[in-house]
């Protein structure tokens, strides 16, 4: 029957009025939840149910490293990398922080991390013994990020390995005033630059998709000492 059929209407209201309970748009919802439910289970758990899982497998695959957390916080990730690391120094200069990481480590058993209140840009430790330094979101809290990678090379050996991890540039005003970021993020391309400039090498960068609403995006930049 053409659109411009003039039973239409009627058409219409009889279409409307089998859904007068509201089912055909609980249904439309219904799906659209069990659509986002698969992406966000595909998301988390596969492969194999636990992208967690395999993360935690393939560190044990890792070498028995030593590791420094630079600006390690609670210790959140200080922890995670002490159970595969042979040692870690986490650094924060402050104090408090370094004391809930102290409780999380003792909580999780972690007897491989030792403590060290100290300013990232000059370490009391002596150069090249690290294999591994750790920068996760500490960079953007800093003066002088490119002292600090300075300062990362410093500690390392030779071909020892650097990881970044950082926000893209963002327009969020708030995390000035209320996180004392220092850095509304950086380009990437910047800080591959002031990474190839600090001594390092085969500089390798990662971006990852934003994560919902989230203002924020993060990327990763991994090296190598020359
Ligand atoms: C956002 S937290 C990052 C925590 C942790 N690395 C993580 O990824 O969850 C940044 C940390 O860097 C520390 N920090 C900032 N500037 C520092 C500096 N100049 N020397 C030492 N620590 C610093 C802060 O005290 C804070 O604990």
């Amino acid at each position: 029957m053409p659109q411009t059929d003039p039973r239409w209407p009627l058409i219409r209201l009889t279409q409307q009025a089998e859904d007068a309970h509201g089912d055909r748009a609980r249904l439309t919802e219904l799906l659209r939840r069990r659509e986002d439910r698969q992406a966000l289970n595909e998301k988390l758990l596969e492969p194999g149910q636990s992208w967690m899982l395999w993360a935690t497998a393939l560190s044990t695959l890792l070498p028995p490293l030593d590791v420094a957390d630079f600006g390690c916080g609670t210790g959140v990730l200080s922890v995670e990398l002490a159970r595969w690391a042979k040692k870690v120094v986490a650094i924060d200069r402050a104090a408090s922080s370094l004391e809930q990481a102290r409780a999380r480590a003792e909580k999780a058993g972690a007897t491989n991390i030792t403590f060290l209140e100290a300013d990232l840009h000059k370490l009391p430790l002596p150069a090249a013994k690290k294999d591994l330094v750790v920068i996760s979101q500490s960079l953007h809290h800093v003066a002088e990020p490119a002292a600090v990678l300075r300062e990362a090379a410093r500690l390392l050996k030779p071909d020892g390995r650097i990881v970044v991890l950082e926000l893209m540039p963002h327009r969020e005003k708030w995390v000035v005033e209320q996180l004392g970021h220092l850095h509304s993020g950086f380009e990437p391309a910047v800080l591959e630059r002031e990474l190839s400039e600090a001594g390092f090498k085969n500089v390798v960068f990662t971006p990852y998709a934003r994560e919902g609403a989230s203002p924020f995006r993060v990327f990763l930049l991994t090296g190598a000492k020359k």
